[in-house]
């Protein structure tokens, strides 16, 4: 979604306000603009499309100000044009604005009959010109901020810059996250605002985040809070550690390539933080779920995260025998549910934020079930809103497409599955060890998977000529083959679908001819002979097939017929363990071929079209 940076600079602040822009990019990047205050006069700069634009446009014509605001934007309401770009203007006040104002057309409404002129198309627009009219109805800033907040509806945040109150920046969070940041050392008396603490880790490490509901006035001698009830609150200042992480891409070419080889070690991090190696246990935090007295699971998330959850499902059910509902959190939220007590709702996030799976959050939790969530940023949203939280050890993924962050989820969710095992009684002391002792294996095997990188290219290349490409899976594999297929469509742009390879004969196997390659994702567990038999009814019909298993997979397959592409990955134990580190270990090759069949047709691979990494609205 949209990034929002504010800075009370000690000189110009332009420059650092687009440092901290540069690090919110990945959350949108349709339009950037900063305004500022200079001289008693707010003035802005704005351009459409990447940042880089709007540093030419501020280096042909600087902007200067010891104070400001600046946004990069993924559009809502109205086109990506330079007039839909924020910091949006009204009488003496400019506005950044992340969310969506639901009420909005009420209030462009009420404004122009009021004579109000608007320039743009966004519903961002509506809340600068109501600030500026209440300051034309001769309200001082402070109120006119206030006034204007309690007649928004919807989930936003918001920085707020006035021309006559030049040393106070004015901030606000309903649903999408902001935090205070405080300048130290050489920084000292200067104050920031940003969407997360990425923004900030340019200048400050003292972070203070608002809590839902908050506003706040900023000033360079600190700042005050108000919470939801509009009385004076108190926020904690965190030392954030998102300076350490951050942010360059190392020897990669780009962020996702640097976060696919990440993924031994953060994957790692994640098990280590749910495993006792030494007595090959499963240690999962005090105050978690009661998987013991659990009746029933009901499982959620977006995209990538819900594809996590989907083959989490399946070890759930394996594992734990315990039942299971899983649904994409956008249908969850609206269908009538019909929550059971005794139930728990699990929700998966990277950002901990995305809208839809936290109003299926919150909607789990008024219903009366036990919430967790399984999120990789500690101080999101949904980690407050969940009754417990297992983070996943990620660290920042700033490449749109995840990566890293699903196979951390992936880790987390098989602790939790032979932990949930293990205390519904499920599995015995020897189950459990083998199990627990068969993920310690995972970053090996990881690291093994990933050594496939160069041979992989020429395989993606090729298939970067498809125009439609299909992935097929059973059991685990199948969600598997459904996260391969968005992954290759959100970077390429090539069209893909996974499928559950015994579906195929019912439909999509009209779609097949020599130009549409097939990826068969086949690890050797129980259902292999099948899953090769699906393959070798599209190979009967002229389809091309590229079959990623193991060794010993792909030489009985080739009894079958002349194999396409042939994807050799580490073998893995036998039997029901390959079924808990398949989807693990084969997630490599199916981000790697979409990661190339991207860089060979020259997309943005980081900051694909039309995407946003963390999605604040629904
Ligand atoms: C795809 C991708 C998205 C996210 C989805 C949920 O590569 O990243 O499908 O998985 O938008 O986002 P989070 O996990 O932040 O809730």
């Amino acid at each position: 979604m949209c990034g929002i940076v504010g800075i009370l600079g000690g000189g110009d602040v332009a420059s650092g306000l687009i440092e901290g822009l540069q690090r919110l990019e990945y959350r949108g990047y349709d339009s950037a603009g900063i305004a500022t205050v200079a001289d008693g006069r707010l003035d802005r700069r704005r351009a459409v499309g990447k940042l880089a634009r709007l540093r030419e446009v501020v280096a042909k014509d600087p902007l200067p100000g010891a104070v400001g605001i600046g946004h990069t934007r993924w559009a809502t309401h109205g086109r990506p044009t330079t007039a839909n770009a924020h910091p949006h203007t009204g009488l003496r006040v400019a506005v950044v604005h992340n969310g969506i104002i639901e009420n909005f057309a009420r209030l462009r409404e009420a404004l122009t009959a009021k004579g109000v002129r608007f320039e743009s198309e966004t519903d961002t627009e509506t809340i600068a010109q109501a600030m500026g009219q209440a300051l034309a109805e001769g309200q001082n800033p402070r109120d006119a901020f206030e006034g204007t907040l309690a007649r928004l509806e919807g989930a936003f945040a918001l920085a707020v810059l006035f021309e006559d109150e030049p040393d106070t920046l004015y901030c606000a969070r309903r649903g999408s996250p902001l935090a205070i940041g405080r300048g130290v050392g050489a920084s000292e008396g200067e104050m920031y605002v940003g969407s997360d603490a990425y923004a900030l880790a340019p200048f400050t490490n003292r972070v203070t985040y608002l809590a839902d509901g908050d506003w706040a006035a900023v000033t360079r001698r600190g700042f005050e809070v108000f919470g939801e009830d509009g009385l004076p609150a108190k926020r904690t200042e965190q030392i954030s550690d998102a300076a350490a992480a951050l942010v360059d891409k190392g020897e990669h070419r780009h962020f996702m390539a640097k976060e696919i080889h990440e993924q031994p070690e953060v994957v790692g991090h994640t098990i280590s933080a749910y495993l006792d190696p030494v007595a090959r246990r499963v240690t999962l935090p005090e105050g978690g779920l009661d998987f013991g007295r659990i009746d029933k699971l009901t499982l959620s998330a977006c995209g990538t995260a819900y594809y996590a959850g989907l083959i989490a499902k399946y070890w759930f059910e394996t594992y734990a025998k315990l039942p299971v509902e899983a649904d994409i959190a956008s249908e969850l939220r609206y269908r009538d549910v019909p929550y059971m007590p005794g139930g728990a709702a699990l929700f998966v996030s990277q950002s901990g934020e995305t809208a839809d799976t936290l109003a299926a959050l919150k909607d789990a939790k008024a219903a009366g079930q036990q919430t967790c969530a399984v999120v990789n940023v500690p101080e999101s949203t949904m980690a407050r809103e969940a009754d417990a939280i297992y983070p996943t050890h990620a660290g920042p993924e700033i490449g749109v497409a995840s990566t890293k962050a699903f196979t951390c989820q992936l880790a987390t969710l098989a602790c939790l599955a032979i932990g949930a095992g293990v205390a519904r009684g499920v599995l015995s002391r020897e189950e459990e060890e083998r199990l627990v002792g068969a993920l310690l294996e995972v970053p090996r095997h990881l690291a093994e998977a990933l050594a496939m990188d160069e041979a992989l290219r020429d395989l993606a290349h090729e298939m970067s000529g498809a125009r439609d490409v299909l992935y097929l899976g059973r059991g685990v594999s199948f969600p598997l083959a459904m996260e391969g297929a968005l992954k290759l469509k959100e970077i390429s742009y090539i069209h893909a679908e996974g499928y559950a390879a015994g579906e195929l004969k019912h439909g999509p196997i009209a779609l097949i001819d020599e130009a549409v390659p097939v990826i068969v994702l086949a690890p050797k567990d129980a259902l292999f002979e099948k899953t090769v038999s699906n393959m070798q009814e599209v190979m009967a019909r002229g389809g091309k097939c590229c079959l990623i298993s193991d060794e010993a997979g792909l030489a009985e397959a080739a009894r079958g017929g002349e194999l396409w592409g042939r994807v050799p990955v580490p073998s893995l134990p036998e039997g029901r363990l390959t079924g808990l580190l398949a989807p693990l270990i084969y997630a490599v090759p199916v981000q790697l071929l979409a990661y190339h069949a991207a860089v060979a047709k020259g997309t943005d691979v980081d900051q694909p079209r039309n995407l946003a990494k963390s999605v604040t609205v629904e």
